[in-house]
């Protein structure tokens, strides 16, 4: 996950950066880079690899200035490789880039430069900012307003910092949505920029944070924050905790809420250099499928516990509908008892956050002792599930501390619809438009997720009027079906309230009989194939007395009149809808727990990982 570091002070700006990517590097990376301004204008190193690379290239190419920038990469847009490596230049050299997030727009935006001319030197969406920015420039702008103007093209979430050798006392950096914070860093005549703490806590602990669309400007002496709009924000920095562990949270009051706002930079992380948005293909190379084996499969057997479990179930509907495999989802705990026909044509896929779910390996043991092929989709390296399997996909979140899941939902989702895609290619039942229109859907994602993130006051809001309820009922259908039951067992896991996850075709059958004012019902009804049926069911059970909190599509007029309150999301191709749609019911759940008091990240009987039966 990229990883961004800037200086401007006295010191000499190389140790200090590199030193504090090194603070960075649990984060994973695939290359890095740092530019310095020094006496012969700016210079960059960049590597390919691990940071101690870029630093032996450093010992042998010194760069020594009182300015400059660092970054460790996750490549997105083009492959791991020097010249896709932050930081960027424009093309005369003079404005240097680096960027976390996923400029959605960035084909638009190049194919315009390209036209008038521009030259790239990389295959990166970054690189267009850069471009952009030296464009404002020469047209008499200033740095600053530059960077203002290059930020409003910009389509995404996305946190960025310049420097430039025509303004060297200054570094501009700003926030445009989720896809990763800006802290800013307040030492004794100098300033640091980080995407995050840790990488600057050896040099200071007055820190402050920058807010989603807010730019900064830094100098040796202080920093000045704008809107993108140039309207002037005061800021407040604070003193962060030395305890790493506790920095690790950053301004985040517990780990659950901080992990529910990096899910913008692990969804980020989750596509990069998976997809190649300009073919419209999807690369999953740890899996190690072949088209011949693809065209083998007779089914695929998901198998996972909780969160992860609710995650298979969404990849059924992904797997079917987009490749045509049949997918079965089991409970781990169950799978090694039901005697499941697996042979050695199918493939059990596991999903597991840890890769260490005692119960998720026994059910990949039955798999292999049944000779079928095993996959896992796992979040901790090197993980028994990942070394086990004959293929993998990693999740590419980082460390998931609260033992709520959120970002190792997210990401397996993302994951699950990238195999579909992938098999569907592979078994050529997949359409060439189709396969475009899908891989491209998948750019949105980060946005998307960050624009729900943004509305964390309506998520509160609606905390507040739930905080001392006793049960409810969480309400779906479809592909947003397992999003009701991953919803409740957020809720209940950390906030104790007896919560259950239902099909809402199914509430006729018994459940009905549960509600009266007492009750409330979360009904996701957003603008999705089963629109129609989830307003029936939300109009009735208000007309059973029960309080309606309704997850709609911003826009829908027919939900206000029949909820109680609506948290509202952006529209979203359906099939990734379950990304986006279960994010405000973290944000509820989180807060309805923080709300009674309760240890979140820890909650009682719960264990992270569990390795027993
Ligand atoms: O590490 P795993 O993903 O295999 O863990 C599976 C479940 O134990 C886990 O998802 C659990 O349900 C979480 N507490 C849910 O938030």
């Amino acid at each position: 996950m990229c990883g961004i570091v800037g200086y401007i002070g006295p010191r000499n700006a190389t140790p200090i950066i590199l030193d504090g990517l090194k603070r960075l590097e649990y984060r994973g990376y695939d290359s890095a880079g740092i530019a310095v301004l020094t006496a012969r204008g700016v210079e960059l190193r960049r590597e390919v690899g691990k940071l101690h690379r870029l630093q032996t290239l450093v010992e042998n190419e010194p760069l020594e200035g009182n300015l400059g920038i660092g970054h460790t990469r996750w490549a997105t847009h083009g492959a791991p490789s020097r010249r896709n490596a932050h930081p960027h230049l424009s093309e005369n050299g003079k404005v240097v880039v680096v960027h976390n997030g996923i400029v959605e727009n960035f084909l638009v935006l190049r194919d315009e430069l390209a036209a008038e001319g521009a030259q790239f030197r990389s295959e990166t969406d970054s690189e267009v900012i850069a471009h952009l920015i030296e464009r404002f420039l020469s047209r008499d702008t200033g740095l600053v307003e530059a960077v203002r103007q290059t930020l409003r093209l910009l389509k995404g979430s996305n946190a960025v910092v310049v420097m430039s050798a025509l303004e060297p006392d200054k570094i501009v950096t700003a926030r445009l949505g989720n896809a990763g914070g800006i802290v800013l860093g307040f030492g004794e005549g100098e300033m640091l920029v980080a995407s995050d703490l840790p990488a600057i806590l050896e040099h200071t602990r007055r820190v402050a944070f920058l807010e989603p669309r807010q730019m900064a400007v830094v100098q040796r002496d202080g920093v000045e924050v704008f809107t993108l709009e140039g309207e002037k924000v005061a800021l407040k920095p604070t003193v962060a905790p030395w305890d790493p562990v506790a920095a690790e949270k950053g301004e985040y009051r517990h780990f659950m809420q901080k992990e529910i706002h990096e899910q913008v930079r692990g969804l980020a992380d989750t596509i990069a250099g998976r997809v190649d948005f300009e073919t419209g293909r999807v690369y999953l190379d740890t899996l190690n499928l072949t088209a011949e084996t693809a065209q083998r499969i007779r089914k695929i057997f998901i198998t996972a516990c909780g969160t992860a479990y609710h995650a298979g179930l969404v990849g059924k509907i992904l797997i079917e509908r987009i490749a045509r495999v049949p997918v079965e989802v089991m409970v781990a705990s169950e799978f090694r008892y039901a005697d499941p026909l697996v042979g050695p044509d199918d493939v059990v896929l596991a999903i597991s956050q840890s890769g260490e779910t005692a119960d998720t390996l026994a059910a990949m043991e039955e798999g292999r002792s049944k000779g079928a092929m095993l996959w896992s989709i796992v979040n901790a390296i090197g993980s028994q599930a990942m070394r086990i399997a004959d293929g993998y996909i990693s999740m590419q979140v980082g460390p998931e501390i609260g033992v709520a899941s959120t970002k190792a939902y997210t990401a397996p989702l993302v994951d699950l619809y990238m195999l579909a895609v992938l098999l569907g290619d592979l078994c050529g039942v997949l359409p060439e438009g189709e396969r475009r229109r899908l891989v491209n859907d998948l750019r949105l994602v980060p946005d998307l997720v960050g624009r729900v993130l943004e509305r964390e006051d309506e998520a509160v809001a609606v905390a507040k009027k739930l905080k001392d309820i006793d049960n409810c009922l969480y309400l779906g259908r479809g592909i947003n079906m397992p999003t009701a039951y991953e919803g409740a067992l957020k809720l209940k896991e950390i906030s104790y309230i007896h919560a259950e996850g239902y099909p809402a075709g199914e509430m006729k059958h018994g459940p009905i009989a549960l509600l009266d004012e007492d009750t409330p019902v979360i009904a996701i009804a957003i603008q999705d194939p089963w629109y129609e049926k989830m307003l029936s069911q939300v109009k009735q059970a208000k007309a059973r007395g029960a309080p309606v909190i309704a997850v709609a599509t911003d826009g829908d007029e027919l939900i206000p009149p029949v909820a109680d309150a609506v948290l509202w999301v952006p529209p979203t191709p359906w099939l990734l809808s379950p990304v986006v749609t279960v994010v405000p019911l973290q944000m509820l759940a989180y807060h309805i727990a923080a709300m009674r008091g309760l240890d979140v990240d820890q909650p009682r009987n719960l264990a992270k990982s569990v390795t027993v039966e």
